[in-house]
């Protein structure tokens, strides 16, 4: 649903009846980074007519790259030759009189039809939700944790998911659920603007308990071919269809990794107990909260959390300014699942492990107020590193 941006909330109220309902009004611009974060789907920005037009062109030009189908429509009281123009160079799509009511509510009507054009879309709109898991650090279990959260998430085929393996030079989720996928994402590498659900759905793969999975490229030099548009446009696809759309990322915070975190709702973050980790952590964490990503959105994830190497959760959580959402105990039996090629959730269902990420998709499915899991889902008091409470599965 558009967003309105206008200090005065008398001219919200003028403008609300030409907006369709659900319209939200902010009385900054400096909120709507924020507001449009975890809103893949907005379609339109409408600039109120208290807005100056130095600030209603920034603003314009800044979302004609970062979020080019969502269209901006700049209300005035009056404009003139000049106005136009300056707005139409900043990427405005189109510019209304406030008393225009029929002008507004059709440069509304344009913003959906070309937002709905733009994604392929079939007017369903975005319904599932991009949890992307991501750590600047290699082997600290961001795949193991993308699996066995995925098969959390679904509860044996109750929930519709999708994995994705966006560590697309050295992708292991395939390998890591002994699956061989006849297709991979990089088939989509130009298809950008003809992507569509029934091109993703022909190269996805199966896994045996329900999980769709979109492989990573088996080579590694198709990933400089991989833009971050598709990557982009892959998962508002995918979140279509799916009520959950679980990205595995590579351990840097390349263009296609962010492009990825944009479009998520929850993100994950993995942290091991160990200096070099903790100090990349923070400095990722430092660095969504300029980009304004997930804020709000962030569950830390610290594995190997029982490893006695001098350091302890609430350490970990003072140097990282966040509570642990789920520690995950360090188990040879975890590694001896990768290596069978049987996640740990799958081989030993009441493992501790598989455990925390029964929780761990119970925490997400609650924050995202999918009521299903956590109705599935009872307290026990077995666990005192939790402060929250340690859930285990009814069934
Ligand atoms: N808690 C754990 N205890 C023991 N081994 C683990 C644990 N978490 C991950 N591993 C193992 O560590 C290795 C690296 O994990 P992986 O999930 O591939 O890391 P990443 O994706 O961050 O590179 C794998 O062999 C995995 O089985
Ligand atoms: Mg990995």
């Amino acid at each position: 649903m558009p967003v309105i941006i206008e200090p005065d909330p008398g001219s919200i109220e003028a403008l609300a009846p030409f907006l369709p309902a659900g319209s939200h009004g902010i009385n900054s611009a400096d909120k709507l980074d924020s507001w449009l974060a975890h809103r893949t789907d907005e379609y339109a920005v409408v600039i109120g007519p208290n807005v100056s037009l130095d600030e209603a062109i920034t603003i314009s030009e800044g979302l004609r790259y970062t979020r080019p189908s969502t269209s901006v429509i700049l209300v005035r009281d009056g404009f003139d030759t000049d106005v136009l123009y300056r707005a139409m160079q900043a990427g405005c799509r189109d510019v209304v009189r406030l008393e225009d009511e029929e002008g507004i509510r059709d440069a509304v009507q344009r913003a959906h039809q070309l937002w709905l054009a733009l994604h392929g879309g079939s007017g369903t709109g975005k319904t599932g939700h991009v949890v992307t898991v991501f750590s600047p650090k290699g082997g600290v279990g961001k795949t193991t944790t993308a699996v066995n959260l995925a098969l959390a998430l679904g509860d044996g085929g109750s929930r519709k998911v999708c994995l994705v393996d966006l560590d697309l030079a050295f992708g292991d989720v395939a390998i890591t659920m002994q699956l061989f996928p006849a297709h991979t994402i990089e088939e989509m590498i130009g298809a950008e603007d003809l992507l569509d659900y029934s091109m993703v759905e022909g190269l996805l793969t199966r896994h045996e308990d329900s999980l769709m999975i979109l492989a990573a490229p088996a080579g590694p030099d198709a990933r400089d071919r991989v833009s971050a548009t598709l990557i982009a446009r892959v998962l508002r696809t995918l979140g279509q269809e799916f009520d959950y759309v679980v990205v595995d990322t590579c351990p840097s915070f390349d263009e296609l990794t962010l492009q990825a975190l944009d479009e998520t709702d929850e993100c994950i973050i993995l942290a091991t107990l160990d200096v070099p980790t903790l100090k990349n952590v923070k400095v990722a964490l430092e660095t969504l909260d300029l980009l304004n990503i997930a804020v709000d959105h962030r569950h830390l994830v610290l594995n190997r959390a029982d490893d006695a190497v001098g350091l302890d959760d609430a350490k970990v959580e003072q140097i990282l300014s966040m509570p642990v959402s789920v520690p995950i105990p360090t188990s040879t039996d975890i590694a001896a699942a990768t290596n069978a090629g049987t996640p740990i959730i799958v081989s030993q269902p009441n493992h501790a492990a598989s455990r925390a990420f029964k929780e761990l998709a119970q925490r997400l499915s609650s924050e995202v107020g999918d009521s299903h899991l956590a109705e599935l889902v009872e307290p026990t008091e077995d666990d005192s590193r939790n402060r929250g409470r340690r859930l285990r599965l009814r069934r």
